[in-house]
């Protein structure tokens, strides 16, 4: 089994992302700028964010964080990402989901410009992405084609199986395979909760995508010889053992699933530092478009 190395990927592309920044800093220019905002301390989200500021130190990138409490009101929301929409030093910014439940997400996401949404969460993004325009990725998905890139693995003709069918990752990923492109051109089937037997549609992928949510969801005996495995689950299990009191498993049997296929993601090190880096791409891109 081969490793797929997503925070060694990743840690050299913010290195290339470096270089530019700091040539266009030699050059006198400003440097990209991402805003991050984060609403109440929910300790996975502190922990994302704070990857997402250093990312952006990493990679020469300016980065603000701003924060609200809990309890923000949702017309106070809507004026941060309004200031944010109208601030010319800014040129992308996120909204960590998840957002507490008085807050209306779909509102908040609809509020985002499109132009420098570099989650690739707003409609306007989503549709041209569907329709093969060019648009923002989704920052999963896009870490996920860059690793499938970077490692050879071939997706036209492939059958691939997402597990998953999220706004955020299944069911865009599900299209990007799907579209007629590079990095496309894969045969998806989509799985989830109320898929009747599963196990017959991933006995049969040459490439699964795990974005389910459950640890371990993904075994041994659901998996044919030499598939590839991609696992996008970041699920918090108690651990006493640890100083936190928790590890992180993904939606795979990682031991389990070893000796039988040919490429696999780890959790942590494999997804999580390559979304946090189509992120950064999509707030160059950003950047650029201005
Ligand atoms: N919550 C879980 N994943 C993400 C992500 O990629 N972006 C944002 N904004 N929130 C998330």
């Amino acid at each position: 089994m081969k490793i797929i190395d997503g925070k060694g990927l990743a840690n050299q592309l913010k290195d290339e992302l470096r270089l530019e920044t700091d040539k266009l800093a030699k050059l006198g220019k400003r440097r990209p700028h991402l805003a991050a905002v984060l609403v109440g301390n929910n300790p996975a989200s502190e922990s994302y964010v704070r990857n997402k500021v250093r990312s952006c130190q990493q990679a020469g990138f300016e980065s603000t964080l701003i924060r609200r409490p809990d309890d923000v009101a949702e017309a106070e929301l809507l004026t941060v990402i309004e200031q944010l929409n109208s601030n010319n030093d800014i040129d992308g910014f996120i909204v960590q989901l998840p957002l507490p439940k008085h807050i209306d997400e779909q509102k908040v996401l609809l509020a985002i410009n499109p132009d420098k949404d570099v989650d690739g969460f707003h409609p306007m993004n989503f549709g041209k992405m569907a329709q093969g325009m060019d648009a923002f990725l989704p920052a999963t998905p896009y870490g996920i084609l860059l690793m499938l890139e970077h490692y050879g693995i071939e997706t036209s003709g492939k059958e691939v199986v997402v597990i998953g069918r999220s706004n955020i990752v299944g069911t865009p990923m599900s299209i990007l395979l799907s579209r007629k492109a590079k990095l496309g051109n894969a045969t998806v089937t989509l799985v989830h909760s109320r898929t009747k037997n599963l196990k017959i549609h991933t006995q049969n992928a040459d490439i699964i995508i795990a974005a389910i949510g459950i640890p371990k969801f993904l075994t041994t005996n659901m998996v044919k010889d030499g598939a590839t495995i991609i696992d996008v689950g970041i699920n918090r299990v108690e651990d006493a053992t640890r100083k936190s009191g928790y590890r992180l498993v993904g939606d795979v049997d990682y031991d389990g699933l070893a000796p039988k296929v040919e490429f696999m993601t780890p959790v942590p090190g494999g997804v999580g530092p390559m979304t946090v880096l189509g992120l950064m791409k999509n707030t160059m891109k950003a950047y650029l478009n201005n």
